[in-house]
């Protein structure tokens, strides 16, 4: 299989949230198996990290679309990337998405149509490019569009979207349409109560959909997860055209190895786990302490949960535990979690922004991840936290049903309510003084297999469905 994965961030250069580990994981893992290639905008932070690129092609003015030049790059292990570039839409400074004080960019629709389309003209041949994909891999809303723009065309091309989360659909206002290029009998399939979705574009069009867990997968289908698309995605699942594939993580999530922490360990030796332990507090400003230490490692978003944490965190200071958190997105659950840090010093700490190796550190020395998400459709910190020895307190929905196995390698609660999680809370409590019970679900979290290679697999099967539902 020729490749294109298309995705609006990447570990190696821009990472918002798990989207971007599975994009700087999930080719590698392939690449033995298919000719992968990577297509991500030339952000500032891309264009500064690439060494030398080279122009190779260009995609034309589309509407009210600029025209790109595309530049190709690879990495340090070999794995060729293509670089939309295009200054005026993708070179500035603050996320992908938003800008410094947390809004969508005013131009989100441009910006990501214009990805989109690039993508389409790349699969049309059309981009000036020596190499054309048979498959495009689009991944959330930023460049569902592609599977649109693939069609609308009339290339040959096969699409597999794949919804990383449901809840962002990249909503629009219909009159943006003609700006996209989108003539007026086109719109039909974009259109949820009267904006434009990308999302929804996506959906419809891709000949093959899936998302990044089992579970999550059966709940789309249904209102409560559905973001009111689940009556759409029920007549793709019926005609067996949605699918769910669980994320794997990557080898640098590995304990004995992992060049963040200042002290090693493994399944065998778990010693160096208190070492990480006294890393961590004394990091946060918490004193030393015998009681359990909790993490949170999340984005700040009403999806994981932190009034759930907020709500608990007193009974976890009374029992004689602390809590770590680190985290950034909303202002109002920023604040809301200071607060919290203000109303238990020495109990309760957080540090409110990114940081991938205090975040490694939390893992590999917290005794439980606190992970209480509304809704989930994979879930990463789960699995880096049991690769790392840290038992996952999870609410059992999506990814982490498939991941979290009650009582062996973490805990599961039913019902996203704080009552339910305190339940869980004491469990937690009553298994950190049982330390037999504790060392044993600690190796088994470890040992869950989580690597790539079962998604892999899943995933190529997937291609060659996607690619036979074409040809
Ligand atoms: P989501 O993609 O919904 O944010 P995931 O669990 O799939 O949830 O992925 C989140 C990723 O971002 C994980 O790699 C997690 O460790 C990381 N992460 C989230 N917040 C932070 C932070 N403040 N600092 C460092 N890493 C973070
Ligand atoms: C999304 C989801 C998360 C998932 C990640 C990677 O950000 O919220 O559950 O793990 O994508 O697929």
């Amino acid at each position: 299989h020729r490749v294109l994965f298309v995705v609006s961030e990447m570990a190696d250069y821009i990472k918002a949230g798990g989207l971007g580990d599975v994009a700087a994981s999930l080719p590698r893992a392939l690449r033995d198996r298919a000719d992968m290639r990577v297509l991500i905008p030339g952000y500032r932070e891309v264009l500064d990290r690439t060494g030398p690129i080279q122009v190779i092609g260009q995609t034309p003015a589309h509407a009210a679309l600029p025209a790109c030049v595309i530049a190709h790059t690879v990495l340090d292990d070999g794995l060729p990337v293509y670089v939309l570039i295009c200054p005026e839409l993708y070179e500035r400074d603050g996320s992908p998405y938003v800008d410094a004080a947390g809004e969508p960019w005013a131009d989100n629709a441009v910006r990501f149509a214009t990805l989109s389309r690039a993508a389409a003209v790349i699969a049309a041949g059309e981009a000036g490019m020596d190499w054309t994909p048979g498959l495009l891999h689009l991944n959330d809303w930023p460049c569902a569009l592609a599977a649109a723009y693939v069609r609308w065309s009339g290339s040959k091309a096969s699409c597999l979207l794949t919804i990383h989360n449901l809840a962002y659909q990249g909503l629009f206002p219909a009159s943006l349409a003609a700006d996209l290029g989108i003539a007026e009998a086109q719109r039909e399939a974009l259109d949820f109560h009267g904006q434009l979705s990308f999302l929804r574009g996506g959906i419809v069009h891709a000949d093959q959909v899936n998302t990044v867990s089992i579970s999550y997968a059966a709940q789309i289908t249904a209102p409560a997860e559905g973001c009111g698309l689940d009556r759409l995605l029920s007549r793709r699942a019926a005609l067996g055209h949605l699918s769910g594939i669980v994320n794997g993580i990557d080898s640098s999530w590995d304990p004995r190895t992992d060049h963040h922490l200042p002290v090693h360990f493994s399944v065998q030796s778990c010693e160096g786990r208190d070492h990480n332990a006294r890393h961590v507090r004394r990091a946060f400003g918490l004193p030393e302490s015998r009681g359990p230490l909790f993490a949170v490692v999340s984005r700040l978003v009403h999806q994981k949960g932190l009034d759930l944490t907020c709500d608990v965190a007193p009974q976890i200071v009374a029992a004689g535990g602390q809590l770590v958190i680190i985290g950034g997105g909303e202002p109002q659950i920023e604040a809301q979690v200071r607060e919290l840090a203000r109303r238990y010093p020495g109990s309760v700490s957080a540090y409110i922004g990114f940081d991938e190796t205090l975040a490694r550190r939390m893992f590999a020395g917290a005794d439980f991840l606190l992970m209480p998400s509304r809704f989930e459709p994979c879930g990463l910190s789960q699995m880096y936290a049991q690769r790392f020895g840290c038992l996952p307190i999870a609410h059992a929905t999506g990814g982490l049903i498939d991941t979290v196995d009650d009582g062996v390698t973490g805990f599961l609660f039913n019902g996203a309510e704080a009552d339910a999680l305190r339940r869980c809370v004491q469990r937690a409590f009553r298994t950190f003084r049982q330390s037999g019970l504790m060392a044993a679900m600690r190796r088994a979290a470890m040992l869950r297999p989580s690597g790539w290679d079962i998604a892999g697999t899943h995933y190529l099967d997937l291609y060659q469905r996607t690619t036979e539902a074409r040809a």
